[in-house]
């Protein structure tokens, strides 16, 4: 495949007859990317198992890491889903559509590689017309991991998917920057208590509110139960360096010394003289929904100056704050608490 063609869509309003051109290529088994309000994600029909190993050798993913399956509707969740308990229900009640994917017990009709042979499909309801214009008329629930290859940080533009994926996908439905920035949170419904395998912007406490307990993954057992997890992730090029918990001092501290090496990037919120570093420094705001927004988009910026280290500032952990920190942990090889 040489071409990938980009199709500007009005998120309000998607044209019917772009998504049209989009729906009949994931209907002949090809590849779309679109606009989603967490990540953009690239798809193909979760029914046809040869569309559905195109993901793998797009994205060069690791073959054991299984797909989120997406839907339009919640009776299409039939067509994918088994055994929805009332705590699952209460769940799809209260966050769908939204950032919320849900592990429970998969039909047979889903295609194999979706689950890479787990009993069980991740399925969400996405809050994007884009997306849900386009499960329709493609009228096949579609599975979609984010549209990045594999390891490195989810796009949250078209130009993203684009410096990863031009010319290995037919299509990009662009919608424009993202709202949240990061992925969805990820809960295994298929135990007694429902157990996070990946948090995200519907937090915890969020969850707890709607059925009670809820475990958090952690364990050696529980990363089994969640292959994605065990790979490297998010991650620029450049070696990352998270710093917890700064003040002005320490993060000059540790600018000035990586930059002995040569030029280091930054990306903080506490305020701080840069001098020469400026041109290499993506400064946001302290609060976390502007952080998951930005972060990935700033890995990237900083990825194209060719640095070999980018420092990163930690932010709260509150609200999305602990996903961005977990996606933060996971991208760094050297973290200072
Ligand atoms: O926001 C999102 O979730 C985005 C947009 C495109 O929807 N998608 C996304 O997909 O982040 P991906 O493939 O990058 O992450 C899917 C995660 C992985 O950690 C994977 O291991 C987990 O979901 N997963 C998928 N199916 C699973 C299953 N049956 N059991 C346990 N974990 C599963
Ligand atoms: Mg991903």
């Amino acid at each position: 495949m040489s071409n990938t063609s980009l199709l500007q869509i009005n998120t309000e309003h998607p044209q019917e007859n772009l998504i049209e051109q989009a729906a009949t290529i994931i209907r002949g088994g090809g590849l779309v990317a679109f606009a989603t309000e967490t990540v953009y994600g690239l798809g193909a029909d979760a029914l046809n198992d040869e569309a559905v190993q195109k993901i793998f050798q797009a994205k060069g993913r690791p073959a054991d890491n299984p797909l989120i399956v997406h839907i339009s509707s919640r009776a299409m969740l039939a067509r994918v889903a088994d055994e929805v308990s009332d705590k699952a229900e209460r769940l799809i009640e209260k966050f769908w559509p939204g950032p919320l994917t849900l592990v429970l017990k998969r039909k047979p009709e889903v295609a194999v590689a979706v689950s890479c042979g787990l009993p069980t499909i991740a399925v969400r309801l996405p809050a994007n017309r884009i997306a849900l214009a386009l499960i329709e008329r493609a009228n096949t629930p579609i599975a979609a991991p984010s549209a990045n290859r594999s390891g490195r940080p989810s796009p949250t533009t078209a130009a993203h998917v684009l410096q990863d994926l031009q010319g290995r996908i037919e299509m990009i439905l662009d919608g424009g920057e993202t709202n949240i920035g990061i992925e969805s949170t990820v809960i295994d419904m298929t135990s007694e208590v429902p157990l996070i395998l990946r948090p995200g912007f519907v937090t915890r406490e969020m969850l707890e509110a709607v059925m009670g307990e809820v475990r958090q993954s952690g364990s050696e057992e529980d990363l089994k139960r969640s292959p994605g997890t065990r790979y490297r992730h998010y991650s620029p090029r450049a070696r990352v360096v998270l710093v917890e918990r700064a003040s002005a001092e320490k993060l000059k501290q540790i600018c000035e010394a990586l930059w002995l090496a040569g030029p280091v990037g930054l990306i903080h919120h506490t305020p701080i003289e840069t001098g020469e570093q400026k041109q290499f420094t993506i400064q946001l705001s302290d609060s976390p929904a502007d952080y998951a927004r930005r972060i990935y988009g700033a890995f990237r910026k900083l990825d194209e100056k060719n640095l070999q280290t980018i420092i990163v500032e930690g932010i709260a952990e509150t609200g999305e704050g602990a996903a961005v920190m977990d996606r933060l942990r996971r991208a760094a090889s050297e973290i200072y608490s």
